[in-house]
């Protein structure tokens, strides 16, 4: 109940957006702190990386980092006991992007065009509310951003965040 209620706020997004300077690798860092016991629980292993390069995002660091547990949240659940990989690279024109696959079964097609409403889920009752990746989808339109759907090479699914430079869009709350 904590978490449907606490999802169902960060969908409503009820706070003011404050916008910084944040290096992805500390992004990255303290969402993996904070979804590490769901690592833990599901038995889920991160793949090392090559990520040299040491990036930065003009954004709201609590929602960025809301929208990356998201993903890895979904990454755990749909590889449990696999693997997931969480990648980052710099795009076109200074933007970046920010990528999650995991070795689950991956998106099935004719989900692919709900999985961003609020409220579609596959899961089952008290797993899922189906709000992880409309509050994504939303945190990406609040930066100008978008989000990518795929297949990824581990086997499962692959989710990219895609960031323009200084993603400073300004919201109308
Ligand atoms: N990594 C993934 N692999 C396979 N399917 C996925 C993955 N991520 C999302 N999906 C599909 O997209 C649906 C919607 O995801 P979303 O995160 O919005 O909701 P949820 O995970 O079902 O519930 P909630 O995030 O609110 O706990 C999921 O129910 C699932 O069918
Ligand atoms: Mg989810």
């Amino acid at each position: 109940m904590e978490r449907i209620i606490r999802q169902l706020m960060d969908f409503a997004r009820p706070v003011k957006p404050v916008r910084g300077e944040i290096r992805v690798n500390e992004l990255v860092q303290s969402s993996l702190a904070q979804i590490d016991p769901e690592l833990e629980r599901h038995q889920v292993e991160i793949l090392p990386v090559e990520n040299g390069a040491d990036l930065h995002i003009h954004g709201d660091r609590l929602r960025l980092e809301q929208a990356l547990i998201n993903l890895l949240r979904n990454a755990i659940q749909a590889a449990s006991g696999g693997q997931l990989r969480l990648s980052w690279q710099a795009g076109v024109n200074g933007g970046l992007s920010i990528t999650v696959e995991d070795t689950g079964t991956g998106v099935e097609l004719q989900n692919v065009a709900h999985i961003l409403e609020p409220f579609f889920t596959t899961k089952p009752v008290g797993v899922g509310t189906g709000l992880g990746l409309a509050v994504v989808n939303a945190v990406m339109n609040e930066h100008g951003g978008r989000i990518e759907i795929g297949r990824s090479e581990l086997g499962g699914a692959l989710f990219r965040m895609w960031l323009p430079a200084g993603s400073d869009k300004e919201v109308s709350s």
